[in-house]
């Protein structure tokens, strides 16, 4: 079964905004594609949807067969356990430490003491951060905190990385680390899904890619 399916799916926000119509494509396990697309083609929104953040005005969203809009509560808090999601502003955590921004959403599954400190160091180190984890995010750079918001999704080794513009505003240097680190994610089986604009990644570090214009869908060299 493909992992994430997603059907005729339109996003229409009040009153009248058409930001996504028609969509439809399957990704099955262990592959990494890029969402492109203008500026306000609807990559966001199909981001938002398939986290459930967003509820779509038409169509459906599968993930592991499960419909993720009409999910609420509890069991869509279940499904994102198996999303990871990296936002263009990271949504760090200011008050807690580099640790505690990645172990918490160990803590908040109920992972063992003993489990999570392997795993956040794991996840620290894969990243670079290892020897930082006792600051806090003000004392990062952007390149650092943008690491620690990846550390953050691949702790818990989701099904699917949701990663919109994960590299905006990062140099090209770090920018590239970014991708390998999401590399070896999908190599673990994961599917990553990124949106992005940056042309040269994309040349750099060939992938299948899905291209939205105005939201639909009008390239998909995904081929299955
Ligand atoms: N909450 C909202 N309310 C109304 N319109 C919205 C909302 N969010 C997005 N839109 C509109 O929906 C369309 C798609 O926006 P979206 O953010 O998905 O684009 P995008 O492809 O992510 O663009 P960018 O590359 O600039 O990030 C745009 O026309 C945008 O103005
Ligand atoms: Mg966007």
């Amino acid at each position: 079964m493909n992992v994430v399916q997603v059907f005729h799916l339109s996003k229409v926000y009040k009153p009248s905004v058409v930001a996504l119509e028609d969509v439809n494509f399957e990704l099955p396990p262990g592959n990494f594609v890029y969402l492109t697309g203008p500026s306000g083609s609807g990559k966001t929104t199909l981001l938002k949807l398939l986290f459930g953040a967003e509820k779509p005005t038409q169509g459906q969203v599968l993930i592991e067969g499960q419909n993720v809009s009409r999910l609420k509560g509890r069991r869509l808090a279940l499904l994102r356990r198996q999303v990871g999601f990296i936002f263009q502003d990271f949504k760090l955590l200011p008050h807690q430490t580099i640790y505690g921004n990645v172990s918490f959403v160990l803590q908040v599954l109920g992972t063992s003491p003993q489990e999570i400190r392997q795993k956040v160091e794991n996840a620290l180190g894969r990243v670079g951060l290892a020897d930082k984890a006792k600051r806090y995010p003000y004392q990062l750079s952007g390149g650092e905190q943008q690491r620690l918001a990846i550390a953050r999704a691949i702790v818990r080794e989701p099904r699917v990385i949701l990663a919109d513009e994960p590299t905006g505003n990062l140099d090209p240097e770090i920018s590239e680390e970014v991708v390998r680190y999401l590399e070896e994610a999908r190599a673990s089986g994961t599917i990553v899904l990124f949106a992005t604009h940056n042309r040269y990644l994309m040349g750099r570090f060939p992938h299948p890619t899905i291209t939205l214009q105005a939201g639909k869908i009008i390239q998909n060299s995904f081929i299955q």
